[in-house]
């Protein structure tokens, strides 16, 4: 399955848990298919602003990268309730390359009580652009983490969500 899994790192914080839960998965799938990684610190992105936005340079290559995927995990910190600025302004930009695809999600919290901060972004996902959201995503909140290491709760969370991505891709 060349090519198929796209993963997207969506912090841009220089310490970002979220990051090392993509890096995670990123090894995990690589022993098994070929996986692609982004990461957003590389990508200066303008802001969505439904016009000239959408001709940025980095946008069309983007786009590009997206639309030749069939999995895309996110990896998103959660604030303020919500994924990071930087998801939701991704797909603003990105909008049809995400057509049909498979969706999973890394989320990093402060806190246990955002556990369904995702859902806004998978719903308008799912109803924008028929994606199939891979239903039980990673969530690690910052008692998972001492550091750079995920404990092994939240890791074998990670495998599992590297299996089901695997199995769904090959399926559909
Ligand atoms: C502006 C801001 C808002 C945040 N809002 C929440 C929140 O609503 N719920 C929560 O559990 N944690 C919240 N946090 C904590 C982050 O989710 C946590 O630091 C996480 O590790 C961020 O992901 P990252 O490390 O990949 O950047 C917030 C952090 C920041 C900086």
């Amino acid at each position: 399955m060349k090519g198929d899994f796209l993963i997207i790192s969506c912090s841009l914080s220089p310490a970002s848990r979220s990051r090392a839960l993509a890096l995670a998965l990123h090894e995990r799938l690589l022993t098994r298919v070929q996986a692609e990684y982004i990461d957003a610190r590389r990508l200066p992105l303008p802001f969505c602003d439904a016009a000239e936005a959408y001709g940025h340079p980095l946008v069309a290559p983007l786009q590009a990268r997206i639309a030749a995927a069939r999995c895309v995990i996110l990896a998103v910190p959660i604030y303020n309730y919500s994924t990071s600025g930087f998801a939701k302004n991704l797909i603003e930009l990105t909008g049809e390359a995400w057509n049909d695809k498979i969706v999973g999600f890394l989320c990093a919290a402060g806190g246990h009580r955002s556990y369904m901060s995702a859902m806004p972004l998978a719903n308008s996902l799912m109803l924008d652009f028929e994606c199939v959201i891979i239903p039980r995503y990673v969530y690690g909140s910052g008692a998972d983490f001492a550091g750079d290491e995920i404990n092994a709760e939240v890791r074998t969370r990670i495998e599992n969500l590297a299996a089901t991505a695997i199995r769904l891709t090959e399926a559909l």
